[in-house]
């Protein structure tokens, strides 16, 4: 017999189903609560709210635990390229290498974009956030492939469609990069891997071919890797509210993006270094960034740090800090930032604040100093994040329609006037 748990209210009691997932987390069912009781649950920020169930990605916060499909993060990071996680993520299993093969051409065949998109990027102003240009043109292509606006999510189509997004995304990316800066878009060259193709449109120069390090393209594989899946979060949870109302998978995806930008989200990554360089600048000790943070009257947080699962440390930001001391190394660079940013994370590990309320640095702590040694500008970091987050935001999608598709709509408890008469505009 499976567990019940006990609901009691006015008086009455009401059995609940409890549902357990594969990894012993538990559940309970309150699909028939209102129904049944007249009542519904609360619950600002979803904080406890399951959304679906899903196959994809593991976390576990208190642990630190984070796996893609049952791949600890750590195994995935260190022996698998992002193309390879992508499918991973994407399809449930590693790659055969003739399925690797095969989803690599796919890729390298949809990388160019049709020649009437590309005039729309001079449209947007110079000082465009990629963010917005990446989400804009992002439907927009779908108006280019109309054969997308309606894909089944399996099969050779859905195959077809998942390369096109993941390819186009990373050639949208590095194209508004070039119109922003004016200067000449670099077409993507098919001998190239996915990040040594990203690397040369974005860097590439007409007398000056950009040459792949392979430093280089394994740190931009790494971080990609890192960012591609993370279960249930904000712009996830978007694309699959937007998808819901079986909205085309551009557009749920162009609604990601505008999830993610926010600073409380992916545009963090930005954020960090925007206060490292602050620091440095004025400089102060972290101390006074602690004591602002900390303060309740004051807006300002200390970016990179918190996260509403991780409730021990990021698995990803430790991964990173090692991956930028490496490549700092490789590159025999020296960046101010890190010293800044260790001192940062050593003094916040020792306060009260930081302690009793478990807020250890995110993925996007040092994310941005390793996108610095890349060579990525500020502006497009979220923009990196997106890219990495392609493959987890497709298989979401495609999961949401493999289950029993129900839009998504959320009750709410309305607290404003009741009812009332027309004041005529004389009277008011
Ligand atoms: N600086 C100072 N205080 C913080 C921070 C921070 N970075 N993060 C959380 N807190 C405090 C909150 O004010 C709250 O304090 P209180 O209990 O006294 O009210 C307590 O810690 C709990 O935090 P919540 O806001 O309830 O945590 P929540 O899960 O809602 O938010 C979030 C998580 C958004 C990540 C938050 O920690 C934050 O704003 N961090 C900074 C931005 C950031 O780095 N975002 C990237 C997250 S990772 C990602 O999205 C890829």
């Amino acid at each position: 017999m499976s567990e019940k748990a006990t609901l009691t209210i006015e008086g009455k009691n009401y059995d609940l189903e409890i549902t357990i997932g594969s990894e012993n987390e538990k559940c309970i069912d309150i699909q028939q609560l209102r129904d049944a009781t007249g009542y519904i649950t609360m619950d600002h920020g979803f904080g406890n709210t399951g959304s679906c169930y899903s196959a994809i990605t593991y976390v576990d916060g208190d642990k630190g635990i984070l796996r893609y499909r049952g791949y600890p993060i750590e195994e995935i990071a260190e022996k698998a390229t992002f193309v390879e996680t992508a499918y991973l993520v994407l399809y449930g299993e590693l790659p055969k290498a003739s399925q690797l093969k095969a989803f690599s051409a796919r890729l390298k065949e949809h990388a160019p974009l049709h020649t009437n998109l590309e005039h729309h990027f001079s449209g947007f102003p110079t000082s465009a956030p990629p963010m917005a240009i990446l989400s804009a043109m992002l439907n927009l292509v779908s108006c280019f492939h109309p054969e997308v606006l309606d894909v089944p999510t399996t099969g050779a189509e859905f195959d077809r469609t998942a390369s096109l997004l993941l390819s186009k995304v990373r050639t949208i990316a590095a194209f508004a990069y070039r119109m922003a800066g004016g200067r000449p878009i670099n077409h993507p060259n098919p001998n190239l891997t996915y990040c040594g193709n990203f690397l040369h449109m974005m860097f590439s120069d007409p007398y000056q071919e950009y040459e792949v390090s392979p430093v280089i393209d394994k740190a931009l594989n790494l971080f990609l890797v890192l960012h591609a899946d993370h279960e249930q979060n904000c712009s996830t949870s978007t694309v699959r509210v937007v998808g819901s109302s079986r909205a085309n998978l551009f557009s749920s995806v162009a609604a990601g993006v505008c999830a993610l930008w926010g600073p409380l989200h992916g545009g963090a990554n930005a954020a960090v270094i925007e206060m490292l360089e602050d620091i440095k600048k004025s400089g102060r000790l972290p101390a006074y960034y602690i004591e602002k943070a900390k303060d309740k009257n004051d807006p300002f947080k200390l970016m990179g740090f918190g996260h509403r699962v991780y409730k021990n440390f990021d698995p990803r930001s430790l991964i990173l800090k090692k991956q930028v001391h490496d490549v700092l190394e490789a590159l025999h660079l020296d960046d101010d930032l890190l010293d800044i940013a260790l001192q940062l994370e050593q003094a916040t590990l020792q306060d009260d604040y930081f302690i009793k309320r478990n807020l250890y640095p995110n993925v996007d702590f040092y994310s941005g100093i390793l996108l610095r040694a890349i060579g990525i500008p500020l502006n497009m970091y979220t923009v990196m994040f997106a890219i990495g987050r392609m493959p987890g935001w497709i298989a979401n999608w495609k999961e949401l329609h493999d289950h029993k598709l129900r839009i998504s709509r959320p009750r709410q408890i309305y607290t404003g006037h009741t009812a009332r008469s027309f004041i005529p505009m004389a009277q008011r």
